[in-house]
């Protein structure tokens, strides 16, 4: 059964985002509705003073603006002060910047904190995901979708949303207003309203392929740089930088080539926006002056209600490209949604924590991470505080075995299982067991920052001692001491400035630093020479006697010492038993023995 998402609808995504700055966001929407209002307020004025003041007919004025006139000490008083009115509409002009100050400010900062919020659960979240997960999804896609999807996230909110909720405000009030100064000229100026929305709406849907078609090329685009840069090496090494300079430009011209044919339909759809826009103008302007001249309508109102068509337009033509860009919005949140709602590798409540030096048992184990087989059927037993050694030629699972003891890979239901101490690890809390298993990958993976601070990434100080300790036992310490800055070199990004055996040795004094019950080293002693294999391993060897040891290599001499060894091929345990036993009987070991030989 496929997992409920986390989270079903973008409303949903947005809302758990907004977690702790909904209030602050609500307040800057009321800010926005005070601004809306104010916008509104102005024309009134301009009408009170053209009929009521300047031609002495009346003005129906609303209450507020009544109260006003009497404070100020009534028309005949005005009249006789007119800088009253420019007092009132300075004011009214004040206040509206102070209601949009805030309106902003809040606005920005319930914004900048839902992009903070965001960032954090996604990074959060995608250090969880599980590694079949991670092997499925490009990292550069993955860094677009927390980078500029959040952006698009973010104007989203800070723009589109607010600016629908204002418009929609402005749109009501300015009806309301508009209805009062003469119902006709509003049933005309509304007339064309269902038909700039509809087409804007038309127009939303049929854009929004277009655009989750650029963000995928964007997408693939930065993967691309992405996956080069991590790669320059190899890159350089195969001459392949023309190449990849002509794929990777090849590319980005049909990106530019979608983005053009995008605008030039966002173009249209802007140009028949503002014909329609500029027609209703025209239409109110003109019928307004008919009205007018025949006495239904006064000079101030008149002014007025051309005010409020013109307040209206522009929001309403708007509303045509907020609504466009909503689309782009939407699909940016469903690829952030997308993220949020693969499942996390989670454990249950009563997943167990307990003592680790124990037996390790396969049963029946077999495992496949796509079609094919790569772990069919091996059972074996590891004895704790052993040391064994597993052999095989390459592609015959050796790491994929050690990865499902990690649980990095799970067998599938009917897959057998692995115990440790009898209990299966399918029930073990996952942080536990892998704080408890050590494993020196086979390709390890340095940090960029000092030698030291690589070797003791797994604890929150750095004790030199330790970390000289640990590097000695890795065989590190002498090959540190020589460089100029000893344990404080810089390693560069992934380790480059290390060689290929100094970050392997690296990566073994890391684990040595975590001091874990099961220490596991995939092919770690392939690059050291034998000399160093020989001395790493007695070093090893004097480490607690409760460790269990797993090593993994294709070098015979590095497994001659072993308590047992097992055999793999092609998926299969095919072989096991100490050197002496499997150097003398027929079977894979004894060919690759002499021919080692
Ligand atoms: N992440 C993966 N996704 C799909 N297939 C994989 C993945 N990792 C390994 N494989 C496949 O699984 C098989 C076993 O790989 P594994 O890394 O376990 O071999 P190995 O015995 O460690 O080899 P080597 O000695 O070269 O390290 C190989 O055929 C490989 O192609
Ligand atoms: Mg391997």
């Amino acid at each position: 059964m496929k997992p409920k998402n986390k989270y079903p609808t973008r409303a949903s995504l947005l809302l758990g985002f907004l977690k702790g700055s909904k209030l602050i966001f609500f307040i800057s929407i009321c800010f926005a509705a005070a601004v809306a209002a104010l916008d509104l307020f102005m024309p009134k004025i301009i009408a009170f003073t053209v009929d009521s003041i300047l031609l002495g007919s009346s003005y129906d004025s609303p209450a507020i603006l009544d109260k006003l006139i009497a404070f100020a000490g009534g028309i005949a008083y005005i009249k006789e002060h007119i800088y009253l009115i420019a007092i009132l509409i300075c004011a009214v002009a004040l206040l509206r910047m102070l209601a949009s100050y805030l309106f902003k400010f809040l606005n920005s900062v319930s914004e900048e904190r839902l992009v903070c919020r965001a960032r954090d659960t996604l990074y959060a979240h995608i250090i969880r995901l599980p590694m079949s997960w991670h092997n499925l999804n490009r990292t550069g896609d993955i860094i677009q979708r927390c980078t500029s999807d959040l952006d698009t996230l973010r104007n989203f909110l800070a723009e589109q949303v607010t600016n629908l909720v204002r418009t929609v405000i402005l749109i009501v009030l300015a009806i309301i207003f508009m209805l009062r100064v003469n119902v006709t000229l509003t049933l005309v100026a509304l007339a064309l309203l269902p038909i700039i929305v509809g087409y804007s709406l038309y127009f939303h849907v049929k854009i929004g392929a277009s655009f989750e078609h650029v963000d995928e090329m964007e997408g693939r685009l930065s993967a691309m740089v992405q996956e080069n840069l991590t790669g320059v090496r190899v890159v350089r090494a195969f001459g392949r930088e023309a190449y990849e300079r002509e794929h990777f430009c090849n590319y980005n011209e049909k990106y530019m080539n979608t983005w053009i044919g995008l605008m030039k339909l966002l173009s249209s759809f802007w140009a028949t926006g503002d014909f329609v826009g500029g027609f209703q103008a025209l239409l109110i302007v003109a019928i307004g002056a008919v009205l007018c001249v025949k006495g239904s309508l006064s000079a101030g109102e008149y002014i007025e209600f051309i005010s409020y068509n013109a307040m209206l337009t522009w929001p309403v033509r708007a509303l045509g490209r907020v609504v466009a860009d909503m689309s782009k919005a939407g699909i940016s949140i469903d690829r952030i949604m997308y993220i949020m709602n693969s499942p996390e590798e989670s454990d249950a409540e009563d997943a167990l924590t307990p003592a680790m030096n124990k037996d390790i048992v396969f049963e029946h184990v077999s495992f496949k991470y796509e079609e094919s087989d790569v772990i069919s059927d091996v059972s074996f037993t590891i004895k704790a505080g052993e040391t064994v050694g597993i052999l095989g030629g390459t592609g015959s699972g050796k790491s994929t075995l050690m990865h499902l003891l990690d649980r990095l890979y799970e067998p599938d239901e009917g897959g057998g299982r692995i115990t440790i101490g009898g209990i299966d690890i399918r029930n073990i809390d996952r942080a536990w067991l892998r704080k408890n298993i050590g494993i020196v990958l086979q390709e390890p993976y340095l940090f960029s920052g000092t030698i030291a601070e690589n070797i003791a990434i797994t604890r929150d100080e750095v004790n030199m001692d330790e970390v000289r300790a640990a590097a000695k036992i890795a065989a590190l310490d002498e090959t540190v001491s020589k460089f100029n800055k000893g344990y404080e070199t810089y390693v560069g990004e992934r380790g480059v400035t290390l060689s290929g055996g100094q970050k392997q040795r690296t990566a073994i004094a890391q684990m040595i630093m975590k001091d874990a019950p099961i220490m596991i080293f995939d092919d770690s002693l392939s690059a050291v020479d034998s000399q160093t294999d020989a001395m790493i391993r007695s070093e090893l060897a004097s480490l607690s006697s409760e460790t269990t040891k797993i090593i993994i290599s294709h070098r015979i001499s590095t497994l001659i010492h072993a308590d047992r060894v097992y055999v793999m091929d092609h998926g299969k345990l095919v072989q096991q038993g100490t050197h002496d036993e499997l150097s003398v009987s027929d079977g894979l070991y004894r060919k690759i023995y002499e021919l080692q030989q």
